[in-house]
């Protein structure tokens, strides 16, 4: 039986924890070789966008621990910020007697825009293009074919007049489903082919045709359940605490929402997903009222801890990186995914599991103690430690609570000393 609850995973060398991952996701040689160190190459690079001079590399984590709907998951997350991946795990973890994380997911719809200008007669327009929206969603559905027999395409058309200082526009929306794409490109294309129809029909003038980021018909639902013995009732009551801090308050709800997001957007990046399309999509729909957290808590009847998260997810497995980067298409193996939408729900579950860890860490020892362990290491190496040193440093400037680059140096330059007398003894003695 596989199982992502993998005891002492973190303590292994990189290589070892390859191993078991390309074991538990059944990864060729060339796949395991691709994360250790082929990567994306300049051939490829230079496909993908223009003018290009080398590639960039981020650090690819795994977060163990996870159970979606009773089925495990190792999550590959990538990102530059230390604790995140080992955040993501540990709440897993905790969430795992309770069942671990549910889900529900909306089909993967997407909202296409066009914008019509200098219309004639507006309100006749709009009643135009409702009457007509078999017509409209056939020229939409003829740029496709192979998404309509997938079982996709545009499914509806909205109207509404919009106000604005240059007067009155007629926005359409083509509602379209995309399957399993992120759907930028088929909606954009439809969006183009259907304008000069809708000119036509209403005698304006069609400016932009885009998709929407805001994708409201395309959210996902996660819960997960932390068991009242497990945490202690001060860590749930503060956990509720800081939920209603957020909901009260934008400053902090800006920030409670980026923890989600933090979790979210590493896997977007893994698998080569457009995050900066999630980031839009989640605050926006995160201020659809006033701005709020993207998740809620609270307790139920047994004093648990009941943790839920509503969020638009729209990420794609086919088409664009994930399927052109070597690395994006190794990390859906890895995930073992099959479609969108179970990429979408194992998405919430990871930024619900990131926002509850941040919260529970800053109820209990607060966020730096976590952050500062790794972080240490990345000062030691800054100061010039190099090899055992580096661990040996950062766990003393983190004992001493000195973490900071001149503390790493002064230390690194004791040591150094005490190497040299040493020797210098020794000499002396042979
Ligand atoms: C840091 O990247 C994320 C947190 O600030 C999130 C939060 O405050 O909820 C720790």
């Amino acid at each position: 039986m596989k199982t992502s609850a993998l005891s002492g995973f973190h303590d292994l060398r990189p290589e070892k924890r390859l191993e078991i991952v390309k074991k538990f996701a059944g990864l060729t040689q060339k796949e395991a070789l691709t994360l250790r160190n082929l990567g994306l190459g300049m051939k490829l690079a230079d496909m993908m966008i223009e003018n290009v001079i080398g590639t960039t590399q981020l650090p690819m984590g795994i977060a163990t621990n996870f159970l979606v709907n009773g089925r495990d998951y190792l999550i590959p997350m990538a990102l530059e910020e230390p604790s995140v991946v080992a955040a993501a795990s540990n709440a897993a973890k905790l969430a795992r007697p309770e069942g671990g994380f549910t889900t529900l997911s909306d089909p993967p719809v997407m909202i296409g825009q066009i914008q019509i200008v200098r219309l004639p007669n507006a309100k006749k327009a709009k009643k135009l293009v409702l009457r007509h929206k078999e017509k409209i969603m056939k020229i939409a559905n003829a740029q496709d074919s192979m998404l309509v027999r997938l079982g996709g395409g545009a499914k509806d058309v909205e109207a509404r007049i919009i106000r604005t200082p240059r007067g009155r526009m007629l926005i359409i929306h083509l509602i379209v489903d995309v399957r399993d794409a992120m759907g930028a490109n088929a909606v954009n294309t439809m969006t183009e082919a259907v304008s000069s129809y809708i000119e036509k029909l209403t005698g304006g003038e069609a400016r932009l045709r885009i998709i929407s980021n805001l994708s409201v018909h395309r959210i996902a639902w996660a819960k997960a359940v932390w068991s009242r013995n497990l945490l202690g009732e001060d860590v749930i009551e503060g956990v509720l605490d800081a939920y209603a801090f957020a909901a009260a308050d934008r400053f902090r709800c800006a920030t409670h929402n980026k923890g989600i997001m933090n979790g979210i957007d590493a896997v977007a990046i893994a698998t080569g997903n457009d995050f900066r399309s999630l980031e839009a999509a989640a605050h926006c729909y995160a201020a659809m009222k006033s701005y709020k957290p993207l998740t809620h808590y609270e307790k139920d009847a047994e004093g648990n801890l009941v943790g839920t998260i509503e969020i638009p997810i729209t990420v794609g497995l086919v088409g664009g990186a994930t399927k052109t980067h070597p690395v994006a298409r190794t990390a859906v193996k890895i995930l073992g995914i099959k479609t969108a939408q179970e990429l979408a729900e194992v998405m919430a579950c990871v930024g619900l599991a990131n926002n509850f860890a941040a919260l529970r860490a800053m109820v209990r020892e607060g966020i730096q103690s976590g952050h500062m362990k790794l972080h240490a290491k990345n000062i030691a190496v800054m100061a010039g430690a190099k090899g055992t040193l580096i661990e040996k440093i950062a766990r003393r400037i983190v004992r001493e609570k000195k973490i900071n680059v001149s503390s790493a140096k002064e230390l690194l330059d004791s040591l150094h000393a005490k190497k040299k007398r040493f020797k210098e003894r020794l000499k002396k003695r042979r």
